[in-house]
């Protein structure tokens, strides 16, 4: 039997709460495989920082590299200095990790859930693979005469050679797994903004350079102003997106919408092959943050990637394929705080849709 060592960070605000679910439906497909996990939890969050003034050190970086993989529930603080504590545990993992991919998958799973007018989960389902070690995110910057009238404020994007090449590939090689899963042609969109920011036009010749090894994949590209709109207006068109690593994050926001609320979109931080982070994307909610009201189901869904990711299909397909008939059958009305179902009974929904489709 094997048994996987799970780096579990449950974070801030409704982070607990969501984790708590997550696990629990974890436990209960594990009854169904044969694998076991052996979690091994972490404090940091931003109440930790409060009470001991300690972030992650680099030791723990290292000790998360022998693990199989990181769960993260959501960090953010209010009482915290903005963003200290996410960059040093979120940007602390993508970076210290190494975890180049984001993959953010947006599927609709059932129409009344979905904003749009006559979409149907048949219209949106699409992927996002938000390069995840680059662009804004690097830190390169600073504030200069910080206050002071002639106040300068910079910060570099960096875009390597390296780092595009392998976020493409992972979305090429993505694009052609989708097809063939779906039985139609492959898709990738490039979704960049180097009409404006002319030194993105990397991009545009690796994607053309990597391109001409996937002739079965259908390629096109989309500036990140027009495809906000487009996602919108004709979201079946798309299937596999690939982006830097901020247009990536905003655009994932608005996906979550079309998926029927940010309750429902879970993502991956991967390296390949390596350790890797899987988590919601939703933040820490501390407006609601101790309620019980909090929607577990991203959580949830993050732990079916994990075990996908771990090689455990059977059980990440049957944690995706619950929560998939709970919403088409219209017991949960939304995918957010909004659906009248409290935390855990949402978890033991999923667990009791889990143990029905086992017989
Ligand atoms: C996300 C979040 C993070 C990001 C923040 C909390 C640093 O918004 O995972 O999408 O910007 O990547
Ligand atoms: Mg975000």
């Amino acid at each position: 039997m094997k048994t996987y060592n799970i780096g579990i960070i449950a974070g801030d605000g409704i982070g607990p709460e969501v984790t708590n679910e997550a696990m629990k439906v974890l436990r209960a497909v594990m009854q169904n495989g044969d694998f076991d996990f052996n979690f091994v939890e972490y404090p940091y969050s931003g109440a930790y920082y409060l009470k001991t003034k300690e972030l992650v050190p680099d030791k723990v970086i290292d000790e998360w590299k022998t693990l199989d993989a990181v769960f993260l529930g959501a960090i953010g603080h209010p009482a915290v200095e903005v963003g200290l504590v996410e960059r040093s545990v979120i940007l602390g993992l993508r970076f210290g990790l190494d975890l180049y991919i984001n993959l953010r998958p947006i599927r609709l799973y059932a129409e009344n859930l979905c904003p749009l007018k006559a979409k149907t989960p048949a219209d949106i389902d699409f992927a996002v693979v938000r390069e995840n070690t680059e662009g804004e995110y690097t830190q390169i910057g600073g504030i200069l005469k910080k206050g002071s009238p002639d106040e300068v404020a910079t910060s570099t994007s960096i875009y390597t050679r390296v780092g595009i090449e392998r976020a493409v590939r992972y979305a090429f090689e993505l694009a052609r797994s989708r097809a063939s899963a779906n039985k139609k042609l492959g898709h990738l969109t490039l979704v960049d903004k180097a009409n404006a920011i002319r030194p993105q036009e990397i991009w545009t010749r690796v994607f053309a350079e990597i391109g001409k090894e996937y002739p079965d994949v259908k390629q096109d590209h989309a500036y990140v102003d027009a495809f906000a709109m487009l996602m919108i207006q004709k979201p079946e068109y798309y299937d596999t997106i690939v982006t830097t690593n901020l247009y990536g994050d905003i655009l994932t926001d608005l996906g979550s919408m079309l998926q029927g609320g940010i309750g429902i979109a879970a993502s991956a931080n991967l390296h390949p092959g390596k350790t890797s982070m899987f988590e919601p994307i939703h933040g820490s909610a501390p407006d609601i943050a101790g309620k019980g009201v909090a929607c577990p189901l991203a959580a949830i869904m993050a732990v079916g990637m994990m075990l996908d990711y771990l090689g455990e299909k059977n059980a990440a397909q049957q944690i995706e394929s619950s929560v998939e008939h709970l919403l088409a059958s219209g017991t949960i009305s939304h995918a957010d705080a909004r659906s009248g179902i409290s935390t855990t009974h949402m978890g033991d929904m999923v667990i009791e849709q889990i143990r029905k489709s086992n017989g």
